[in-house]
């Protein structure tokens, strides 16, 4: 095949950050995808509704005149009812991060028991809860350590759809295997390098992120998983972009920028292992089944042809690096209709 049509691709973890930074991504991801979850990890965290709809409203005028929806979240707290009754319509889910496990969560939750009221409340009413699931222990082992929670908060609140976010493991691969209200996104990196690419030789900052990319062995569980278009697994880029000085500094931020190329690499990957087919489901229907959603019509045609990726992409007075800066890539999208 040299060609895939593919319908309303959708990114279901997505940092847009705001103001100068915001105005510059946006585009690159809403021109391709049909829509995204938009995370909430600002400075202040968006939690509550008044910032959580006027952070769209800021979206939606970035994107211009391009088809696409964001899906909006709420930074996770504890909530009262008349807040989340309120928040609902408006609302894809509530992330949850451990606080201080990545970039600016430090407003995240200390102890999981002391939250259960809301995500008991959630559960009652529908709304989904993804996680960053990692622990503060040894860099390697902080998801892993994590998948006990996962698997507490999966039998304890059984109505409760959990989406374990970014898995990196080969064990988090096989957790989710394991019950119905667990699923998961995995990212474009994660499905190609290993800690090596990031340190193994030269220290390469742009493949830095959190959870940090793992063993050969985690990164085919991961890949098997997305090529056989798993049922429970949704694309998720975690593009999370940064400026070019708080990557290439001493104190590098996590975070991997691949909004622009995602959908092409994902493409050439698909194809180089003859699983095309299934790029459909893991880009779209997945996450259209798993959360009960119905995405703006966009018609993305992928193509085998070269696409050089920018090294750097400008604008409003902002410098971002994507991954695979300067290289090309086999696949390219074609055609957005
Ligand atoms: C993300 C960011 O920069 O906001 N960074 C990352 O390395 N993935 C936060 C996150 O999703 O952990
Ligand atoms: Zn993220």
């Amino acid at each position: 095949m040299n060609e895939i049509t593919l319908h309303s691709p959708l990114d279901m973890h997505l940092h847009l950050r705001d103001e100068e930074m915001m105005k510059l991504v946006t585009p690159l991801t809403t021109e391709t995808f049909s829509g995204a979850v938009i995370m909430p990890n600002l400075v202040p965290p968006v939690d509550n509704l008044k910032s959580l709809l006027a952070y769209r409203e800021r979206i939606t005028a970035a994107q211009g005149s391009d088809v696409f929806e964001p899906y909006m979240m709420l930074f996770f707290r504890q909530y009262t009812e008349a807040e989340l009754v309120e928040a609902k319509e408006h609302i894809l889910g509530i992330k949850l991060y451990p606080a201080g496990a990545t970039t600016n969560s430090e407003a995240g939750v200390k102890a999981l028991d002391a939250v259960e009221p809301t995500f008991k409340m959630m559960e009652e009413m529908g709304i989904p809860l993804m996680v960053h699931g990692e622990t503060h222990g040894f860099v390697m082992d902080r998801e892993k350590e994590f998948l006990a929670s996962y698997e507490y908060l999966a039998k304890k609140f059984p109505k409760l759809q959990i989406t374990m976010e970014h898995i990196t493991t080969a064990d988090a691969v096989d957790l989710m295997g394991r019950y119905e209200n667990l699923r998961a996104t995995v990212t474009l990196q994660h499905l190609i390098i290993t800690l090596d690419d990031v340190a193994g030789g030269m220290l390469n900052p742009h493949l830095f992120c959190k959870p940090i990319a793992k063993r050969p062995e985690d990164r085919e569980a991961l890949l098997q998983a997305a090529l056989e278009a798993n049922p429970s697994l949704m694309f998720g880029s975690d593009s999370a972009p940064h400026p070019l000085s708080k990557k290439e500094c001493c104190g590098c931020a996590a975070g991997v920028f691949t909004s622009p190329l995602a959908i092409a690499r994902l493409a050439q990957l698909f194809d180089k292992h003859g699983k095309l087919d299934n790029l459909q489901a893991f880009l779209s229907d997945n996450a259209q089944r798993l959360y009960g959603i119905t995405p703006l019509e966009k018609k993305v045609i992928v193509s085998k042809q070269a696409f050089v990726v920018p090294a750097a992409y400008e604008g409003h007075g902002q410098t971002v690096i994507p991954m695979h800066a300067g290289e090309t890539l086999d696949w390219a999208v074609s055609s957005i209709t």
